[in-house]
């Protein structure tokens, strides 16, 4: 017996920011040490996802967890006592091969990703070190030196916003931002503005799902407008200091090529969404765009790829959820430069970090994610620290759901300035500006 023997898988019911119920795990190691994760949830998830294990019935209106809390409690104990915690792979292995399904449909994504979180922490746990730490210099993951860059949602719309307006996230990037903390702050000073001119206008509404403004818009170009106009008026430079990201999450209003914008009430085809989107990065300071099509069109995605990779960031999250298969297929047909990093989607550590290799393997950029449904829960920030993960997406910069991941941050960036003997910057390196397509 060591110190990285499992002793405990044990399971409980929390509540995420939606109010909804959630899985955490934690699992506890021979001699004492302990490592917690809560799995996150998805409101337009992809079709290809793992698959979330929900109760139904009546109780919570049928989001209830408690199957998949008596899987860890039950059949993931049994599986995982005594089993080495330093072994990320293995128990992943075990924990799949138990399920015996392709999408964890038996023991529930949500409860197999909490508990593959959950050994992680354990196993940095057993070390004496954070877990960003431990992947990055304990593993040899990364020299784990950076910090991600920061893509923060402003305004928020489609399923998270009533679709309100159609497109899912106007976002910005402090592309020109020389540190993690000035990047927040350039964030925030644009967030005020936005919501100055909201005000303004008898526009400001509340906040979206994801905390960003519930957007009070006749059409979705006057977002862009909007959004552009806060830049310039949060005195940063639009495309040179702060530039906009655009998740366009197009599954959820189109299906066989064929697209309806709602909110301009203009229908499209593949090819004239594409173009209505190459028209928006021209006009406007786009420099990232994720699901443009939708996530049955491969062709309108190689195409519109095809169109503007060259200088702009095409992301697929519902495209290429978080699957290395799909990654390395994406990378033959020319479909996106860039993954979105989401471990619920893969469902353990092991397939998130396989993911994520995919995309380095095939010269793609990634952008490690958290979801709509979310928590306390920080694992998505050490992750990405730990395996050198350049971008980051939390959605917006309010509610305590997602200013803990870019609160960790700070903490995380200040220890690699400690751990550094003082030689980096507390305010959080970043990657240069020439590791992203913009730069
Ligand atoms: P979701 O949204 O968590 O609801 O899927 C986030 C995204 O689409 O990036
Ligand atoms: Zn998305």
């Amino acid at each position: 017996m060591s110190k990285n023997n499992i002793k405990n898988v044990h399971a409980r019911q929390v509540w995420d920011s939606r109010g909804r119920p959630t899985v955490e795990v934690e699992i506890t190691l021979r001699y004492g040490a302990t490592g917690r994760a809560i799995a996150p949830a998805g409101a337009s998830t992809g079709a290809a996802e793992v698959l979330e294990l929900r109760d139904g019935g009546m109780r919570y209106g049928g989001l209830g967890v408690s199957g998949a809390i008596e899987a860890v409690n039950g059949q993931i104990h049994n599986l995982l006592k005594g089993k080495r915690v330093d072994d990320q792979a293995e128990i992943d292995r075990l924990l799949t091969e138990l399920d015996g399904t392709d999408n964890l449909g038996n023991l529930g994504g949500n409860a197999v990703i909490a508990t593959s979180m959950a050994a992680q922490h354990a196993a940095a746990a057993a070390e004496k070190l954070p877990l960003w730490q431990y992947l990055g210099i304990f593993r040899g993951e990364s020299d784990a030196s950076t910090l991600p860059l920061p893509e923060i949602q402003i305004f928020g719309g489609g399923a998270h916003a009533g679709h309100r307006v159609d497109i899912q996230d106007f976002m910005v990037i402090a592309i020109g931002a020389s540190s993690y903390a000035q990047s927040l702050e350039w964030t925030a000073d644009v967030y005020r503005a936005a919501g100055d001119i909201m005000a303004d206008s008898g526009r400001l509404q509340g906040v979206a799902d994801e905390g960003g403004f519930w957007p009070a818009f006749d059409n979705n170009e006057e977002a862009l407008e909007t959004l552009t106009r806060a830049i310039e008026k949060s005195g940063h430079r639009p495309g040179e200091d702060v530039a906009i990201s655009l998740d366009i999450a197009a599954s959820e209003f189109g299906t066989g090529g064929n697209y309806r914008l709602a909110r301009d009430d203009r229908e499209f085809d593949s090819d004239h969404l594409s173009g209505l989107l190459v028209d928006w990065t021209e006009r406007f300071p786009v420099v990232s765009i994720e699901d443009p099509l939708g996530e049955d069109d491969s062709r309108g995605i190689i195409r519109f790829t095809w169109a503007v990779s060259k200088r702009v960031q095409v992301v697929g999250d519902d495209y290429l959820v978080t699957n290395a298969e799909r990654v390395a297929q994406a990378a033959k047909d020319g479909a996106c430069n860039a993954v979105l990093i989401k471990p619920n989607q893969a469902g353990t550590v092991s397939y998130t970090k396989a993911a994520f290799e995919a995309a380095k393997t095939a010269g793609y950029g990634a952008i490690i994610s958290a979801r709509s449904g979310e928590t306390e829960d920080t694992t998505i920030v050490h992750l990405g620290v730990g395996w050198g993960v350049k971008q980051l997406k939390v959605g917006s910069f309010t509610r305590s759901e997602r200013m803990a991941k870019w609160n960790e941050g700070l903490r995380i960036a200040e220890a690699i300035s400690n751990a550094a003997g003082g030689s980096l910057p507390v305010d959080g390196n970043l990657p240069p500006r020439s590791a992203f397509p913009w730069g």
